[in-house]
């Protein structure tokens, strides 16, 4: 373990063993507050994680029945059946395979009629429950965290946001068209975030080593969203080693 400006960082050999390494820690905050509220991420990263959060549930090693979740966002709009949607994508990639209780699962939604009385009811919702505890994060190739984009101010609460052409893109992988990638999205906002007692980011690949660099070494910026992290008390970084190639010298 390193620390570079207020980040602890754990550099894993490959895409697995951060997933490995990142469980540990998930499973450690429920290990030590079984009724922990996790703040949840969805996307590629953290697929490996979440396959190993269910492996260890099938080795009978951990319970997950106290613990709540909150997403961090959910496209705007798009139905919840839509196997795009982050609501199909934590059953299908964590929810169904665990036992978590289906009452203390909190996803924004993006079917709500009124999307800006949906995120007021979500921060609410948030601050009624305390807070978060444990919050994950992955880290876009620009730099955004939940879907907070490069902007001229840190958002603070949960808002609706507009995707960025660059999210749209690194995004459309996982739909059949570019165009079928909503243009909105429902986002826990920075301040929400940062509210969060402890924070782990994960991230792999050689693409994503630039804006792990920006976001430790660079100025404190919106236009890098997740640089507001260096001034958290508690947040791990959790890369692979090509996410790192950038930052190796430093160490
Ligand atoms: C997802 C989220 C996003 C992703 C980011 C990286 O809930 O909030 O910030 O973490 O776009 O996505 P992947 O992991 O697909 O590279």
């Amino acid at each position: 373990m390193y620390t570079l400006n207020n980040i602890k960082i754990i550099i894993a050999d490959s895409y697995e063993q951060m997933s490995i390494d990142a469980a540990e820690i998930f499973l450690r905050q429920l290990s030590d507050k079984n009724d922990s509220i996790m703040g949840l991420a969805t996307g590629g990263t953290p697929v490996g994680m979440y396959k190993e959060l269910i492996k260890k549930y099938n080795e009978g090693t951990v319970c997950f029945s106290k613990m709540h979740a909150f997403n961090l966002d959910e496209y705007y709009p798009i139905k919840k059946t839509n196997d795009q949607s982050y609501d199909y994508f934590m059953k299908d990639n964590l929810f169904n395979h665990i036992n978590i209780n289906f009452d203390n699962i909190d996803i924004p939604n993006g079917e709500a009629d009124d999307p800006e009385k949906e995120c007021d009811r979500y921060e609410q919702k948030i601050i009624e429950k305390g807070g978060i505890d444990f919050q994950l994060l992955g880290i876009g190739l620009n730099g955004h965290i939940g879907f907070n984009e490069p902007t001229e101010a840190f958002s603070s609460k949960t808002n609706c946001v507009n995707l960025q052409e660059s999210t749209i893109k690194a995004n459309a992988r996982f739909f059949e068209t570019e165009e079928q990638v909503p243009r909105k999205a429902i986002s826990m906002g920075i301040k929400t975030i940062m509210m969060a007692k402890k924070i782990m980011l994960i991230c792999s690949g050689a693409n994503k080593a630039d804006i792990i660099k920006k976001t430790i070494f660079g100025p404190i910026t919106p236009m890098v969203p997740a640089s507001v992290l260096q001034m958290h008390r508690d947040v791990t970084f959790v890369l692979d080693r090509e996410a790192a190639v950038d930052i190796e010298s430093f160490l």
